[in-house]
């Protein structure tokens, strides 16, 4: 149970948007924010899931599909017409997908939902996040980053083969470059970003994949899997602690900074090249 007491309304008159908020530690961490005095505003997949979340944070639920681009900017809308401000973006919505399978927009889905969808995202609140001044930009990453490899010519997977692990650990390692790309471009915005791998946490990961659900669904889970509330709670001191310039572009391993990357994300030529490719896929260029 979330601690609702008055001396831990840490978050009070901020607002908040998190991704992926009807399940795991997106709901949790949205929970947790609105009992420590924040707004928050809550998105998801699934409308079912969602309901009950809206209603401990106070707000409507918002539903979109990341495989769905249109989905996101209808969200991108929606947003804008409630908030003024955006003090806190938590882009965590995202998860392994069949690689071989496409999205409604035509893309590799490890790709589109946990890249390309919080890209575009990102991208058309930035007015919101400007406007309050400084404010906070969350990317939910993975250790999985170290698995990923970046090739711009081919972000699709059209002329490579996809293997399901490794295709999801690119779309975590996007993460890390775009937290790093939003640093180096919108910090006269005052929007500062961090990336974060939350821990192997035992939620409904894997849900949407055979394999890694089988490794998070088999008996052993419970010795490697930290729970929901713990897997979380890094996520919820980042957005506690705001927008510190210090750690700018920075990722997180849990509550380290500076957790092990993959070399691709200190790579000058991939964090320009994918923004660059990301804004003309979204049509943002
Ligand atoms: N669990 C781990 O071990 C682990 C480790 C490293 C990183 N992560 C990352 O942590 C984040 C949260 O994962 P979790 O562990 O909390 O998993 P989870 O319980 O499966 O929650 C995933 C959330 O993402 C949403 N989502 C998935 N596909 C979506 C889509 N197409 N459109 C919109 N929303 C979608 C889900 O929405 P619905 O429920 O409505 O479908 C759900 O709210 C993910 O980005 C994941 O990659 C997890």
């Amino acid at each position: 149970m979330s601690d609702q007491s008055p001396t831990t309304q840490t978050m009070a008159g901020r607002t908040v948007l998190v991704t992926g908020a009807s399940d795991g530690i997106g709901a949790e961490t949205a929970r947790t924010l609105a009992a420590r005095g924040a707004t928050v505003h809550v998105t998801g997949r699934s409308a079912e899931k969602l309901r009950p979340v809206a209603e401990a944070v106070g707000t409507e639920p918002l539903i979109a599909d990341f495989a769905k681009l249109d989905d996101v900017r209808r969200l991108a809308e929606q947003v804008s017409e409630r908030v003024e401000t955006l003090d806190v973006l938590l882009n965590n919505a995202g998860g392994t997908f069949k690689p071989t399978k496409r999205t409604h927009d035509g893309h590799e889905p490890n790709f589109q939902i946990n890249h390309l969808a919080p890209f575009l995202l990102t991208n058309l609140l930035r007015p919101q996040l400007a406007k309050a001044g400084s404010s906070l930009v969350v990317n939910t990453s993975s250790i999985g980053n170290l698995m990923g490899k970046i090739v711009l010519e081919d972000l699709d997977y059209e002329h490579r083969r996809a293997i399901e692990f490794p295709a999801y650990g690119t779309g975590k390692l996007m993460n890390i470059v775009f937290t790093r790309g939003i640093a180096q471009r919108w910090s006269g915005d005052g929007v500062v970003s961090v990336a974060v791998h939350p821990g192997p946490v035992g939620s409904s990961f894997g849900r949407d994949s055979w394999l890694v659900g089988l490794l998070y669904r088999s008996p052993l889970k419970r010795f490697g899997t930290i729970s929901v509330p713990d897997g979380a709670a890094p996520l919820i001191v980042l957005a506690e602690r705001g927008p510190d310039p210090e750690v700018n572009g920075r990722y997180f391993s849990r509550f380290k900074v500076d957790g092990r990357e993959n070399r691709q994300a200190h790579d000058p030529a991939v964090i320009d090249g994918l923004w660059e490719r990301s804004a003309a896929l979204v049509g943002l260029s």
